[in-house]
This record gives structure tokens, C-alpha cells and sequence, in this order.
């Protein structure tokens, strides 16, 4: 699908629950009720976008995807779709040492562990009680069972967790996993000014100490920019002070089976509404192409943050 802009829209994120164990600090909200398409829904929506649109990428994000028991089927139902060819899932790790292998089997392709400290306290204290032994578990195992991609993914907060990034460069090398340092993106916050930290005196502070030896962007064309450093491989994610919105190629598909034009801004179409509402299966999937192709249309050519107000990122998908 080509939107306004004429960017291809081949990738869509799909938040499969707005439920999670943790409470992190720049992802807490009231709760909402917990919504979320069944396994068949999802891949219904994806088998007509991936046949009608040419949708080949799917990110599975939650909330936290893994609370939901019947993920490998989600995982392995999409998998299957010919159109798709690359299935990845956004996770805080916690469930993942139970689960790896049946997601492996599924067909995982790539898996993204949210971890933003390596040290026990912080850890816990940054997600609200969690236990950073259970997610290394999980990374462990999820490489181990052979899911071909497992990345660390670390949002840098200035002041809070800025002084790991040698320890993460580290951990990259020593676990085997790319470390991907994520800026974070002011959702909903009034600490940002706190907890900015500079993206270049980053590279700048790593390239003197350890050397910086740059990498092509991964294969699906992702907006990080990689580099080699000593025996790991890190990329860095920088949303806001480079951001990626004219080679964006994204949609989200929330909890609730909206679809999202952009993560910052855009509005919301109602895609599961129109599923559910009936019809023959020729009338719903024109119904479902036509709604995707809105919210293409919808995607605005840079992201607007003064306008973004308040957004549950736990329903969006991060
Ligand atoms: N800024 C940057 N990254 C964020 N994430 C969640 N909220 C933010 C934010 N405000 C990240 C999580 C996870 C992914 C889903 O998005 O850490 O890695």
C-alpha cells in the first residue's frame, strides 16, 4: 500500500493485549479494560493485508504480548499467511524462558526484549517489581531455542539509566544479542527535559572509548542506525532528534482493533468494528482494504508531538 506521501506501508504492528505484569515508569496509566482481538481475527486482518496490500512484516506488541496463552497460535497462524515473511515480537522478557520454544516452533522470527537496566534494584524500581533474572532467563532461552534474531531493546533516561550503556555494549557482546539504545519518545511526560540525553555525545563518548564501526541498517530497512563495537553490535533508535517519518512504512493495529496512522499522531479506524459487523467475506474484506487504505492516507508526513497529549502506549504497542 502507498500512502499520500508515497511511502510503501508494508510493516503493521499488532498490540494483542493492553494487559502487563509491569508498571514502567513512562508507560503507567489508569487501567483500562482489557480488550484484544481473537487469534482468528488477527489472522483474518492479516491474511487480506498481506494478500490485498502487500503487508509483509508483523511486530506483535501488547501491553505485554506473551500474558495472552494462546500467542504461538497467533505467531504460528500469521507465519503461515504467503505473504508474510518476517514475524517479530515486543516483550518484557518475564514469560519468555517458559514459552521460547513453542514460539520458536511457531515460527518467530525475531524476538525484542524491553530492558533497561542490568542491575537488579533499578530494574525492579524502574518496572514497578520486576525481576530482572526472569527476563534474562527469558533471553536466554529465547536464543537458545533458535528464534534467529533476539535483540535487547533499552530506552536511555538521562540520570536514571545513562550510565549502563558501556555495561549494555557489553552484555551485547558477552549474551550473543544486539543491544538497540531507544530515545525516549515524550509520550505523556513532563520529565522529558530530565531525562534527555543526547544521542550524539553517545555515539560520540562510545566512538572514543571503544570505536565505532558502522553497520548497514538491518535487512527490513528498520530505523536504526547500527554499529559494531569491539564484539557486539548496537543500534540506536532516535525518534525524535532523527526522526524516521519520511521513510516510515508502518501502521498499528491497537488492542481494541483500531488502526493507528502514527505513533505520535494520527487518527484511529475502527478496523475490527468492521469486521465483526457482517456481511459476506467479499463485502468484509472490501470493507477491511478500504479502512487500511484510509489509515495510510491518514499518516501524516511528520509526526506532530505538541499535539500528541495523552497516549496509552500500553494499548498502542510501543
Ligand atoms: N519512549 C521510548 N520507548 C518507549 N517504549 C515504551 N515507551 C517508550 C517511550 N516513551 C519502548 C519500550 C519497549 C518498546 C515496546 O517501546 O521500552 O522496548
Amino acid at each position: 500500500m502507498i500512502d499520500r506521501f508515497g511511502r510503501r506501508v508494508t510493516y503493521l504492528r499488532v498490540s494483542l493485549t493492553n494487559l502487563c505484569q509491569l508498571k514502567c515508569t513512562y508507560c503507567t496509566l489508569p487501567d483500562e479494560p482489557p480488550t484484544s482481538m481473537a487469534a482468528a481475527e488477527v489472522e483474518r486482518l492479516l491474511e487480506i493485508a498481506s494478500r490485498r496490500l502487500g503487508f509483509r512484516k508483523v511486530r506483535l506488541t501488547g501491553g505485554e504480548p506473551t500474558l495472552r496463552r494462546d500467542l504461538p497460535e497467533v505467531v504460528r497462524r500469521i507465519a503461515a499467511l504467503p505473504g508474510i515473511r518476517e514475524v517479530a515480537l515486543t516483550t518484557n522478557g518475564l514469560l519468555l524462558e517458559r514459552r521460547a520454544a513453542e514460539l520458536a516452533n511457531a515460527g518467530l522470527g525475531t524476538v525484542n526484549v524491553s530492558l533497561d537496566s542490568l542491575h537488579e534494584d533499578r530494574f525492579a524500581k524502574l518496572t514497578g517489581g520486576g525481576r530482572l533474572a526472569d527476563v534474562l532467563a527469558g533471553l536466554r532461552a529465547a536464543r537458545d531455542a533458535g528464534i534467529p534474531r533476539v535483540k535487547v531493546n533499552a530506552v536511555l533516561m538521562g540520570g536514571i539509566n545513562d550510565d549502563e550503556i558501556e555495561s549494555f555494549v557489553d552484555f551485547a557482546a558477552a549474551e550473543a544479542v544486539e543491544v538497540r539504545f531507544i530515545e525516549h519518545m515524550p509520550m505523556r511526560d513532563e520529565r522529558v527535559g530530565q531525562w534527555r540525553v543526547e544521542p550524539r555525545q553517545v555515539l560520540e563518548r562510545l566512538g572514543r572509548d571503544r570505536g565505532l564501526e558502522p553497520l548497514a541498517t538491518s535487512a527490513d530497512g528498520g530505523p536504526a542506525e547500527r554499529f559494531r563495537v569491539g564484539g557486539a553490535v548496537v543500534g540506536f533508535i532516535h525518534a525524535i532528534s532523527n526522526p524516521f517519518c519520511d521513510r516510515c512504512n508502518r501502521l498499528r493495529l491497537t488492542a481494541e482493533g483500531t488502526i493507528r496512522s502514527c505513533l505520535l499522531t494520527g487518527g484511529e479506524v475502527d478496523l475490527l468494528g468492521a469486521l465483526r459487523a457482517g456481511g459476506t467475506d467479499a463485502e468484509v474484506e472490501e470493507r477491511v482494504v478500504e479502512l487500511f487504505q484510509r489509515a495510510a492516507d491518514a499518516k501524516p508526513p511528520i509526526y506532530d508531538l505538541l499535539r500528541e497529549g495523552s497516549i496509552p502506549m500500553r494499548s498502542i504497542g510501543g
